[in-house]
């Protein structure tokens, strides 16, 4: 095999590469044809892949075969001490003609990253099995899936026994409790994650400031007079880890819930999940979004049992050993 034309990306990489990143997303959508139409456009796709290059401290690869670019990686650093000495590579920041160029591409932008000490690396890949293969034999693994279903078409009804109801001022100390409890299920084995954990009484405060926000619906599940579980729904605009390709055009998002540990795997979580389901369906939304930790082994058992399906695979390297 002849020896691959990889360079430094370049500003005028970028039209070569959105074109790239426009016939992957065509791909994908073949898969997912909720995620929006709108990438599948070049001009779109351009207007994602700039936006990656211009991020602070973006830099990448570009791999030519003849006159015509058939592959690019590009990463650039997140701020947020919670990711380590990092580097991210979007759902914007790659495409591929041949799955198998990626690992050459990788192996040529990585050698920077990691000389500049920035040794955690994290990448958004759709759920295309080949493609991830090859990110696998990079020593990636997977941390986090990016799902999404249809809005049900006639509502979801209520299980017996249950009262799903929305969430009043009455309820904010239960509610500070449950927004505890994803964190610190989160710390625990298999999951350890590093996400910060408020008090109860900063989740309380945030609660009373927040309760009326428009933005946002918040049910709560009640069992024999006691609240034991919460959800919140919102548009998907709202849901930070969701941008651009993995962003649906008119989707609606379950953005949070949680049972308290002792009411877990009894239905709870899925009246709840069904309750931002059926309001996204009221709302006129035409999916809904959600994500989780693979490592969770609630939550990643819930979601897709409700019928959400991956669309994309956030995979984590954590570079030394
Ligand atoms: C995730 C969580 C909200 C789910 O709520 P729950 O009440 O425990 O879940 P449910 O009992 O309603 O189960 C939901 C679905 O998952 C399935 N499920 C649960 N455990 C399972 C297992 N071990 N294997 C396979 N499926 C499982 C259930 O069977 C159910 O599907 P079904 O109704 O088709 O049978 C809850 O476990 C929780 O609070 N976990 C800690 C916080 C958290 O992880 N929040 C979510 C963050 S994304």
């Amino acid at each position: 095999m002849s020896r691959l034309d990889i360079r430094p990306f370049e500003a005028t990489d970028l039209p070569a590469a959105a074109a790239l990143l426009a016939e992957r997303h065509q791909e994908h959508r073949k898969r997912h044809p909720l995620l929006s139409a709108a990438y599948e456009d070049q001009q779109r796709a351009l207007v994602e892949v700039t936006a990656v290059w211009e991020s602070e401290g973006a830099s990448g690869a570009v791999l030519r075969e003849g006159d015509e670019v058939t592959g690019y990686l590009l990463g650039a650093p997140k701020k947020s001490p919670v990711w380590g000495p990092n580097i991210w590579v979007e759902a914007a920041g790659h495409a591929v003609r041949e799955t198998e160029h990626i690992r050459d591409l990788y192996g040529a932008a990585a050698a920077k990253w990691v000389d500049d000490g920035r040794i955690a690396h994290y990448t958004l890949v759709p759920d295309d099995a080949a493609l991830l293969d090859a990110w696998f034999r990079l020593a990636f693994g997977s941390q986090q899936a990016h799902a999404i279903r249809p809005v049900p078409s006639v509502p979801i009804p209520a299980r017996p026994g249950l009262t799903v109801r929305p969430a009043v001022r009455d309820d904010i100390s239960v509610l500070a409790q449950l927004d505890l409890s994803l964190p610190q299920h989160q710390g625990l084995s298999p999951v350890f994650s590093a996400g910060t954990l408020p008090t109860l009484e900063e989740a309380q405060a945030e609660w009373e400031e927040d309760f009326e926000d428009p933005d946002y619906v918040t049910f709560v599940a009640e069992s024999n007079g006691k609240v034991i579980g919460s959800s919140v729904g919102s548009s998907i605009e709202k849901g930070s880890t969701h941008s651009g390709l993995s962003q649906p055009d008119n989707g609606g998002f379950l953005g949070f819930a949680a049972v308290l540990p002792e009411a877990r795997g009894l239905g709870v979580g899925r009246a709840l999940g069904e309750a931002v389901l059926n309001w996204s369906a009221e709302m006129g939304y035409d999916s809904v979004v959600t994500d989780w930790r693979v490592t969770n082994l609630l939550s990643s058992r819930a979601w897709p049992a409700l019928g959400f399906q991956q669309t994309f695979h956030r995979l984590h390297r954590l570079i030394g050993h």
